[in-house]
């Protein structure tokens, strides 16, 4: 059910080197996975799937891979203090580490990107249990973020060599969450196109959109943004970078707090958003608000949709439309107590595009939220 590939694919004329099956799984380094699970089973609705630590024979390390629907999410964090993950967590606070995509051939992925100029984070491993074999390559992409390959294929298991089922007592029902329908990864001055560049050269993505800061302003700060989707449009990355402001921008007050680049945020599909966003926000999940007086202008701007106008008003939900339909979006606010990692709600009907027309609104909601921070 992911979104259908982009017009004009690349595929039609020539192969993609990187064929790509989609989002495995997003994982995250975190201080305290225990109760990072227990966060995203609560507010998201989230499901125990398995889990990896000294009990399973894994050292230095505890995860829990939780799922709802095709969207896995990872929560690792380190046990010792002398251990890259707890360096990842001092440095960036919690954060995307791994975005993990899955492949057919996981030591294929990894030959085609680097000898295309990728540089290794690790080289194809064959790892076995009871279940069958996985195969995980990797390449490093912005900061010390690291897209994976996944090869599972020949895995019957419930994760991964590893991990054991996670069976648990405490199940709070699901609110629709369905699959990563992109990812946005903040970049630093002047590193937007070579970052373009590398997922053109490297991965064999194409730029399907751009923004630039007559696009994405608002009376204090700027951002630029394109987007790279893979040749059949199931993987989109859109990258920002910060742009001259009256003040400090959204970007760059992401960079000062993750220090360092990184994902801003993982944009999650449901098919019914007022009852995934109802739901979350009775879970306690905080969401960005715009004023009310964007919903006076808004069907002028969009036209006709099929929801009523009222429960999207309340719950402060978004509405956008390009040339092949409208879709519904709303943000969180940060997801810890740095500003820097949140989450997009999002329901295509026919639109492939990300928002344009709400990120002047959403902006001034982003810097009033800067300001109570005291960073604009
Ligand atoms: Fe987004």
């Amino acid at each position: 059910m992911q979104t259908s590939a982009v017009s004009n694919s690349i595929n039609t004329l020539q192969t993609d080197f990187l064929p790509l099956q989609g989002t495995d799984y997003v994982e995250f380094y975190v201080g305290n996975a225990k109760q990072a699970a227990h966060f995203y089973k609560t507010a998201f609705g989230f499901q125990s799937l398995a889990y990896a630590g000294p009990e399973t024979g894994v050292k230095g390390k505890a995860s829990y891979a939780i799922r709802q629907n095709k969207l896995t999410f990872v929560l690792t964090t380190p046990l010792t203090t002398d251990n890259a993950i707890a360096d990842h967590v001092y440095k960036h606070g919690d954060g995307v580490k791994f975005l993990a995509l899955k492949v057919e051939d996981a030591t294929d992925a990894w030959q085609q990107t680097t000898k295309r100029g990728g540089r290794s984070y690790m080289e194809p491993l064959t790892m076995q249990d009871e279940h069958g074999e996985l195969v995980m390559s990797g390449i490093h992409t912005y900061g010390d973020t690291v897209h994976l390959f996944i090869e599972r294929k020949n895995y019957q298991g419930v994760f991964m060599p590893g991990f054991v089922k996670w069976e648990s007592q405490y199940n709070p029902t699901e609110t629709g969450l369905l699959y990563v329908d992109h990812c946005v990864g903040n970049v630093g001055w002047n590193q937007m196109n070579k970052w373009v560049k590398f997922y053109e050269d490297v991965m064999g993505f194409r730029n399907i959109l751009s923004f630039d800061d007559k696009d994405i302003s608002t009376e204090y700060s700027a951002l630029m943004s394109k987007v790279m989707s893979n040749g059949n449009g199931y993987v989109k990355f859109p990258i920002n970078e910060p742009a001259e402001g009256k003040k400090k921008s959204q970007v760059e007050e992401y960079l000062d707090f993750y220090n360092g680049e990184g994902v801003q945020h993982v944009a999650i599909a449901t098919h019914n958003i007022i009852e995934t966003v109802s739901e979350l926000q009775r879970r306690g999940v905080e969401f960005l608000k715009v004023p009310g007086s964007y919903y006076d202008t808004v069907l002028d701007r969009v036209g006709q949709i099929d929801e009523n106008l009222q429960p999207l008003k309340e719950l402060g939900i978004l509405i956008d439309r390009d040339d092949e339909g409208y879709l519904l979006q709303i943000f969180s606010k940060p997801l810890e107590d740095r500003p820097t990692l949140f989450f997009e709600i999002i329901q295509r009907k026919g639109a492939k595009s990300f928002g344009k027309g709400n990120f002047k609104a959403l902006f001034e909601a982003l810097e009033r939220e800067q300001a109570i921070r005291g960073n604009l």
